[in-house]
């Protein structure tokens, strides 16, 4: 069976993020064959094209992590209806010093839990248009966008809701055969 190394981004810095929550909770019923690595983004400074000539550690550490997974997901808060500043700051510096732009045909998943009950799908088309225009291969459906209820999701992932495990098991599913897709017409070793 292929394996495939996916890097999860959780878009939020709060300590006791729900998204966090979420993202325990996709691995925990992720089909065999995926492989996670979170990448971190609490310690990038604001990006300023003034670094491109010479990229920071942190800067640095950020590409590197893209390279070495093959696929991508992000599970990403709505703040004021868009993304939040700390996962937006992320990705412009993934994105650069142009012409490197290490999303470039990088498989790609978005997802999302908020407590409001439209669970995060405004931020989500902000952080598609966002990701399309990076050139990430995109998984375009299903979407799904998760309204958590307290108490549905432990820290370390376990889902409480019978109802939402189905739907978060049916979303990886979905997700490994968008990378298989993806990666068999543009691989990534
Ligand atoms: C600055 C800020 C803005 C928020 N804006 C929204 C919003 O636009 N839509 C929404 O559904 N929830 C919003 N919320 C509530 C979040 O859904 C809730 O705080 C959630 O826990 C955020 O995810 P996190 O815990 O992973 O950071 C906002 C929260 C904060 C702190």
């Amino acid at each position: 069976m292929s394996s495939y190394r996916i890097g999860y981004f959780v878009g939020s810095l709060s300590s006791t993020s729900i998204n966090r929550k979420l993202a325990n909770a996709l691995i925990s019923v992720a089909p065999e064959g995926l492989e996670f690595t979170e990448i971190p983004i609490d310690k990038l400074p604001l990006y300023s094209p003034d670094y491109d000539a010479d990229y920071p550690p942190e800067g640095r550490a950020i590409k590197d992590a893209i390279a070495g997974v093959q696929a991508v997901l992000f599970v990403c808060p709505e703040y004021n209806r868009s993304i939040p500043g700390a996962l937006k700051n992320a990705i412009d510096w993934a994105s650069r010093p142009w012409g490197q732009n290490s999303f470039n045909h990088v498989p790609t998943a978005i997802i999302g839990a908020s407590v409001g009950s439209i669970g995060t799908a405004v931020a989500q088309q902000s952080l598609r248009s966002v990701m399309a225009f990076c050139n990430a291969r995109l998984m375009t459906s299903p979407e799904a966008y998760i309204h958590l209820q307290q108490g549905a999701i432990d820290d370390d992932g376990t889902i409480n809701d019978e109802s939402l495990k189905p739907i978060l098991e049916s979303y990886m599913v979905e997700f490994k055969e968008h990378v298989a897709r993806v990666l068999t017409v543009l691989p990534r070793d």
